[in-house]
């Protein structure tokens, strides 16, 4: 054991001592149905907002769930052990993608399941690791040391926000009128993967995003394909045309200036990358496939961290109930979302999409376009005195050194945070490629709760003795 994993000897055996009771605490915060897109579900997103007030004033938090035009915020703030100690934002989500497909979950969704697994076990439920399960490790590692030692070692402000999960609407404007109340040295987020269920990792890559929805309309009305077909335009079969246009035979994507800004990764990062051993036929087994897809000359870890893509995320339109319906729409409905990566600017994205679009469009057809989200690509820096501290409580915990690694997915708030509260963000995650983020039966497993409990407490003594 290490010098700092010793001098934390009496919060990490609080933390053992007291495991059954984050275990407990978690799954209660994930019965709540804090379902941040769906209407429906305002106001239990508003009572999870309380419940994690709650938990932080009983913790000796100044706590509040503030409302905004969408979610409400939680933000709260304890002292540290002196007025000058490093001051540190914790950053997660309290809100939850949508249950369905409801009928492919083993258990109910919001009931939340303990069940054995090959790495002992688990708890299955929407949220548990995106983000429930990973803000109760900064919560859990805050309760250790409150209760061993009366007090935390650095001064914390917490953000947990309601609406991660659709698109972080009212964050930008909160963080503007909040300037004074967040600021501090280094944002935490956990939010991320680990590299593999023993090797931590610090993600320093994540991709931005442009999400638009387009509807094509075509006839005034719904017609009857006998009576019509093969003599007019069919607004389907418009929207099966154009989005077959968007990628070329080489898997690039086709929007006018797409690749445009698109930055290089440095060599020395590409080869650190390969040196990481990514199993990549254990990638795609797992989902049972043989074979990536993507953009030629590309590893599978490079096509989902440093490329950016599109893809149809859903597409609707005509009669899709049971049996046949001979029917010719009126308009048929395409989402569709990039990733984005370094240096390339989203709106410039969006303008290439509606262009490619609008050019291609049959002359009696007339699009509509949505935007659900525009937000760039984010690198974090790697050689900041916090990552080095945060690493090395890694390898206290862990025993092994935390990977550098990109990821695929999008966390706008550390854009907005890095730009308008002036903090870089420090992405530390405890989730497994296998834990069916956004899908039926998402899991945590609980040696990654108890690990990133741990890892919090030893990253929070690590950043007391920094400044
Ligand atoms: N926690 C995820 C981001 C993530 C996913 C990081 C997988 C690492 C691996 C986050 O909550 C999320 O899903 N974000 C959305 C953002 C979107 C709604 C703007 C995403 O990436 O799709
Ligand atoms: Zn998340």
């Amino acid at each position: 054991m290490s010098e700092t994993t010793s001098r934390l000897d009496d919060v990490m055996q609080r933390i053992d001592a007291d495991f059954e009771g984050s275990v407990d605490r978690l799954c209660e915060l994930l019965r709540i149905e804090s379902v941040s897109t769906d209407p429906g579900h305002d106001q239990q997103t508003a009572a999870c907002a309380e419940h994690c007030a709650g938990m932080l004033e009983a913790m000796g938090f100044e706590a509040e769930a503030v409302e905004t035009p969408g979610h409400p915020m939680v933000v709260a703030e304890h002292a540290g052990p002196t007025e000058d100690a490093p001051c540190i934002l914790y950053y997660g989500h309290y809100d939850v993608q949508p249950a369905d497909p409801i009928e492919l979950w083993d258990h109910e969704a919001f009931d939340p399941v303990l069940t054995d697994s090959e790495h002992g076990r688990r708890v299955v439920a929407r949220g548990a690791v995106d983000d429930k399960g990973q803000v109760m490790t900064f919560l859990e590692a805050f309760r250790a040391f409150k209760e061993t030692r009366g007090s935390l070692p650095c001064r914390v402000k917490v953000l947990l926000e309601g609406e991660e999960e659709s698109g972080s609407p009212s964050l930008d404007p909160f963080l503007e009128s909040n300037v004074e109340r967040l600021k501090a040295d280094v944002c935490v987020v956990s939010d991320t993967g680990m590299w593999d269920i023993r090797t931590p990792a610090i993600t320093t890559m994540l991709r931005g995003m442009v999400y638009v929805e387009l509807r094509v309309h075509g006839p005034s009305s719904d017609l009857h394909s006998g009576m019509y077909g093969g003599a007019v335009v069919n607004p389907i079969n418009e929207l099966a045309r154009l989005l077959a246009t968007v990628h070329d035979e080489h898997g690039r994507v086709t929007f006018p200036g797409f690749y445009d800004a698109v930055a290089t990764v440095p060599e020395e990062v590409r080869t650190q990358w390969r040196e990481l051993g990514f199993d990549e036929d254990g990638f795609l087994s797992a989902i049972g496939l043989d074979r990536g897809r993507g953009e030629d000359g590309f590893s599978t870890l490079e096509r989902t961290w440093c490329r950016p893509t599109c893809d149809v995320n859903g597409v609707y339109g005509g009669y899709t109930g049971k049996g046949a319906k001979t029917v010719i729409a009126s308009h048929a409905t395409a989402k569709l979302s990039c990733r984005l990566v370094a240096d390339q600017d989203p709106e410039a994205v969006l303008e290439g999409i509606k262009e490619h679009f609008r050019s291609r469009l049959h002359p009696e057809c007339r699009i509509e376009f949505e935007c659900h989200g525009c937000n760039p690509a984010i690198s974090v820096p790697t050689d900041s005195s916090w990552l080095t501290a945060a690493r090395g409580a890694l390898t206290d915990v862990f025993g092994r050194e935390a990977r550098l690694i990109g990821t695929g997915g999008s966390i706008p708030a550390v854009g907005s945070i890095r730009e308008i509260l002036g903090i870089d963000s420090l992405l530390v995650g405890f989730g497994l490629d296998d834990d069916n983020v956004h899908a039926p039966n998402e899991k945590f497993e609980l040696t990654c709760l108890r690990n990133g409990i741990r890892s919090h407490a030893a990253m929070l003594e690590a950043f007391a003795g920094l400044r």
